[in-house]
């Protein structure tokens, strides 16, 4: 255990950043927020304080880090390689929940990106975490700053139930407002792969990018034995402690069908997450807003409330589609451990 700093910061020219960024220069541990979820950011240089990032969350040695910068001049500072397409789509998508996988630079440490040759790189657009970059002088290497297991923190509190005693500060931003992790992919000949669903859509990459296709495990399992193509991709997503079943649709027979299982089910304590306008009677009801851009923002913090709460059993009304949906189904899929009951 060390003492941890909690810092409450609202304003990107607080001058507490550049004392923070010099934490994360000389290879200590700051968790920041960015627009998607918090990190947990160390020297990107410092092959040291990326093993500290591994002890603190408990994460397997195996799986990578992504490195954050501030700006695209600082690609060649990593990459020893940047395609046309990665310039492209930094311009067209930066600041933003954008990771590009690319040809790792020989002197970033291996520890950042487990062995492999190659690295994640984003350019976050939270003013906090762009100013934090900056004041650190080096690029910061950062997986969410959650527990290995529990859902990324979108709420400064999540962070502080999971890091504190484990790092070095704690930056206290608010609530993150894209709500899952960055939109992952990989570049080969003029085809963009997305390895991970987010805030950048398949609608948004085709905008700059001819060809835009989804890695086959952002909707099917990894088997046993198999090797997918992003390391994060094999390990279990967090479940919560409640069985989540979710019940995918049109909004109105989703409403119907959660409705009759609850109904029929007196026992149980129950919650639902459901969108806006839909009434049940449930013991905690938490509502995700009107579309999946809100459904993804709400999803962390309810997953970990159904948990304070002691819920037993949660349904989760949910209606698919291809892009922000995409992300939601990603992540709550995974929550339900495949309870997916389509209607
Ligand atoms: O929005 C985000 O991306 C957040 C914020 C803090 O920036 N970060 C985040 O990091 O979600 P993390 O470590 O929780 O997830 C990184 C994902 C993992 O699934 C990892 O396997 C994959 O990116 N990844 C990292 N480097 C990779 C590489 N070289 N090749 C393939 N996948 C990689
Ligand atoms: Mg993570």
């Amino acid at each position: 255990m060390r003492e941890t700093k909690i810092v409450k910061i609202t304003d990107e020219n607080d001058i507490r950043i550049s004392e923070l960024g010099g934490i994360i220069r000389a290879g200590g541990l700051v968790c920041f927020p960015t627009e998607t979820v918090y990190g947990l950011g160390a020297n990107a240089f410092d092959e040291n304080a990326a093993y500290k990032v591994f002890e603190a969350k408990g994460r397997p040695s195996d799986n990578p880090l992504i490195v954050h910068l501030s700006d695209i001049s600082q690609l060649e500072t990593v990459a020893r390689e940047v395609p046309e397409e990665a310039y492209k789509l930094f311009e067209a998508y930066s600041p933003g929940p954008l990771t590009v996988i690319l040809k790792k630079k020989e002197t970033l440490p291996a520890a950042v990106t487990a062995g492999l040759d190659t690295v994640a790189v984003r350019i976050p657009s939270h003013p906090i975490a762009r100013a934090l970059i900056n004041a650190a002088g080096v690029p910061i290497a950062a997986p969410s700053s959650n527990l290995s297991g529990k859902p990324s923190p979108t709420k400064a509190e999540h962070v502080i139930a999971d890091m504190n005693g484990r790092v070095d500060a704690i930056i206290d931003g608010g609530m993150c407002s894209v709500g899952v992790e960055s939109t992952v992919v990989e570049l080969a000949k003029g085809t963009v792969n997305i390895l991970r669903p987010g805030g950048i859509t398949k609608t948004d990459l085709l905008k700059v990018i001819d060809e835009v296709k989804i890695d086959r495990h952002v909707t099917e399992q990894v088997a046993e034995g198999e090797k997918p193509k992003s390391p994060g991709m094999k390990y279990k997503h967090y479940a919560p402690d409640a069985e989540v079943t979710v019940i995918a649709g049109d909004k109105q027979k989703t409403f119907d069908e959660i409705r009759s299982r609850i109904t029929d089910d007196k026992e149980t304590v129950i919650g639902v997450m459901c969108y806006d306008g839909f009434a049940f009677d449930a013991e905690t009801v938490l509502y995700m807003g009107d579309d999946n851009i809100s459904y993804a923002e709400r999803l962390f913090d309810a997953l970990r409330q159904f948990d304070l709460l002691g819920v037993k059993k949660v349904y989760a009304q949910f209606e698919e589609d291809e892009d922000y949906g995409l992300a939601v189904r990603n992540r709550l899929y995974k929550a339900a451990g495949g309870r997916v009951i389509h209607i």
